[in-house]
């Protein structure tokens, strides 16, 4: 069961609608919203969300009596409900009831309510009364013709994580006790000889809360990972009590990349408890690129999704309220976005939120029906969405084919953002992005998946910066070029294993990177991070940024090598860009040492490409800031074609375009800013 159940439901359309929020209106606003949802096509609405505090005034009392009025009038008018079990946000009468249940900062301050999503996942209080509150919903709704979907909580870990308080502790003692099983096995894991950290008591061990300087970074790993277990723990509690009730798809929505070290939720550990991977994605304004990290964003939940279709729960129709400037959407920007997604494999467009608020935090948030009304830029293009949408119904249920695959494991991305590193530059997902931007612009759709995944459908695989990495996974990326794969690492990559221990001989040492030294015959032997703004010239490929290495090719071809540059250079005549040919004479190992300009990476890029045999949608590049991506249902092609270059351009594409539903006649002829969405046949 997945989104194809929630397309059957929407009667073969793709989703489109939002949070709708009813309780902050008077009621005599509601059949205006239902008649402006029908005016725009809205058949999808996320109702009851942060509605706890209205459905349980006190514990165990329940007023059911206005959702009962909404989901009525939603389904007399034939808009479906993905419908909110509101754990999200403890009510403030449990907060003063259970005033333990208030998550704690590393700093020791217990925070306050008064905000939203006021508890801490391991206090037993907050999990009893979830599940009480789950129960209460679904039994009274489970059956109700309206509801095709569940919605379990809201954006886990935003807000309240980690909570290091005595619920936490307790947790993640235990959590590491069922993880090492002994402590001589955790002190191991943990490298406590060093400072004087020995553990003889599992008691003695605390959450990684603020100390003199460094917390040891392998308690730092652990305590995220068993953040994000907590947080599914919670998760799969309310599930498990919907799902004994109720037939329909479960799911809670993602954030995207918003899933660091700070606010750790492993969505590769959560997405198979999914009956639909669902995410939400917002711009941020400040980026000028920031579309083309809305679609590395959208790659990557088709990833957790593993490639099948998934469901877009959030995004804004204009500004949001939470960035420094929030700069409004353009016209024709929501539309572009809202195609990206569906491109890269959602079958919905969702919003946050049906109407704007007029009080509270986020009024100044947009949302479908904005504060002006009808008449305005944005409920125009919400109308214009909602055609658009109906138009390419079609579409539902195909999927995306890639030949290339950027490795994006959580534990690599957490360990770049240890503290006590050779270069708070290097970070994983920026190192990431530059990649997925590269291909991007090669017009090469690209999936992203984990080290540990079925990579054997790739024809090209980078690893960027994938600092840690476990046996498995190592052992699947050498599997992968021995089978005749395309394999490319970055600097700071293979460093460490699953603990954060360098990955090398303990008597005779051995290069860097442990983990795919040989694999790509380099033998590195110390890093040369750059001073901030700093470049080190190669002999090809431009420049580097960030980072650079002293070493050798053991058994590799040199591509580039470091400069010496000035004298401030200790890398000089080092390799900066290598490859070793597949040892079956089909495929190659590349390892690049440093950060790549973009002209340089596109280089490369299309070096890689053209060895690897991978090529864009179109055969060719599409032009600059043409985003061109194909879905197929094996019978038929859908090739999106989104203009966000201010220029008019003409695009070699034989086949119906759907929103105008006119032959192109051979050439797309799609204007600046514009989007297209032609059909032929596979
Ligand atoms: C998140 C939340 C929503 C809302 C939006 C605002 O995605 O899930 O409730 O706060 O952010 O952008």
């Amino acid at each position: 069961m997945a989104m194809d159940y929630i397309v059957d439901k929407l009667g073969g359309r793709i989703a489109f609608g939002g949070d709708y929020n009813p309780e902050q209106w008077p009621e005599e606003v509601w059949k205006h919203d239902v008649a402006l949802m029908k005016e725009a096509g809205v058949n999808l609405v996320s109702v009851g969300i942060f509605s706890w505090a209205l459905l349980e005034p006190e514990e165990g009392r329940y007023e059911f009596g206005w959702l009962d009025r909404v989901l009525e009038l939603l389904h007399a008018n034939g808009i479906s409900v993905d419908l909110a079990n509101a754990s999200a946000s403890p009510p403030p009468w449990f907060s003063r009831k259970y005033p333990d249940s208030l998550p704690v900062d590393a700093d020791g301050v217990r925070q306050s309510y008064g905000s939203r999503q006021a508890f801490a996942a391991c206090s037993p209080d907050y999990r009893r009364a979830a599940a009480a509150l789950t129960t209460a919903i679904v039994q009274r709704y489970a059956e109700h013709p309206a509801v095709v979907m569940w919605h379990v909580h809201n954006e886990y870990g935003c807000h309240n994580q980690p909570d290091f308080g005595p619920h936490a502790e307790r947790g993640f003692q235990k959590w590491l006790q069922d993880r090492y099983g002994s402590l001589d096995a955790l002190n191991k894991a943990w490298g406590t000889a060093f400072w004087s950290q020995h553990y003889y008591d599992w008691a003695e061990i605390l959450p990684p809360r603020r100390s003199g300087t460094w917390v040891n970074p392998t308690q730092q790993l652990d305590f995220a990972r068993f953040s994000s277990d907590a947080l599914l723990e919670c998760f799969k509690a309310e599930a498990d009590v919907i799902r004994a009730h109720s037939e329909h798809p479960v799911t809670t929505n993602f954030m995207g990349f918003n899933m660091g070290l700070n606010a750790p939720v492993d969505y590769w550990r959560w997405s198979g408890h999914m009956d639909v991977v669902s995410n939400d994605h917002y711009l941020i304004a400040a980026d000028e690129r920031n579309f083309q990290e809305l679609a590395m964003t959208a790659d990557l939940t088709r990833g957790w999704a593993q490639g099948k279709p998934w469901l877009l729960m959030e995004h804004s129709t204009s500004a949001v309220n939470w960035q420094p400037r929030n700069v409004a959407k353009v016209p024709g920007e929501m539309l572009r976005n809202s195609l990206q997604h569906v491109a890269r494999g959602s079958d919905g467009a969702l919003f946050f939120q049906w109407r704007a608020s007029r009080a509270g935090a986020e009024k100044y948030h947009s949302g479908l029906v904005p504060h002006a009304g009808r008449d305005s830029k944005v409920w125009r293009e919400v109308v214009q969405l909602g055609r658009v949408l109906e138009s390419i119904s079609e579409v539902a249920g195909s999927t995306v084919q890639a030949e290339a695959c950027i490795i994006h494991d959580t534990d690599a991305r957490w360990g770049t953002e240890l503290d006590s590193h050779p270069s708070e530059d290097a970070r994983n997902v920026p190192e990431t992005r530059r990649w997925h931007d590269a291909l991007y612009r090669a017009g090469i759709t690209t999936d992203i998946r984990q080290s540990t995944d079925d990579l054997s459908g790739y024809k090209l695989v980078i690893a960027p910066m994938l600092y840690l990495v476990t046996d498995e996974g190592a052992a699947k990326l050498h599997k992968y070029v021995e089978a005749g794969g395309t394999l490319v690492i970055t600097y700071f990559s293979g460093i460490v294993d699953e603990n954060d221990h360098i990955r090398m001989d303990p008597v005779n040492g051995g290069g860097y990177p442990g983990a795919f030294s040989e694999l790509l015959g380099v033998s590195m032997e110390e890093f040369f991070p750059l001073r901030s703004g700093d470049t080190v010239g190669l002999s090809q490929f431009g420049s580097g940024t960030l980072w650079s290495e002293l070493g050798k090719a053991t058994d590799a071809e040199v591509l580039a090598t470091f400069d010496g540059g000035a004298g401030r250079s200790g890398v000089g005549g080092s390799p900066a860009v290598t490859r070793r040919a597949g040892a079956s004479g089909r495929g190659a190992a590349y390892y690049v040492a440093t950060s790549l300009g973009r002209t340089g990476l596109a280089e490369l890029v299309q070096l890689l490409c053209s060895d690897a045999g991978v090529e864009p949608v179109l055969g060719v590049a599409p032009p600059e800031d043409v985003e061109i991506v194909r879905r197929s249902n094996g019978t038929k092609d859908w090739t999106f074609v989104i203009n966000h270059s201010a220029h008019d351009v003409d695009v070699p594409l034989d086949g119906v375009e759907l929103l105008s539903g006119a032959p192109t006649g051979g050439t797309l002829i799609l204007t600046a800013g514009g989007v297209a969405v032609v059909a032929t046949p596979a």
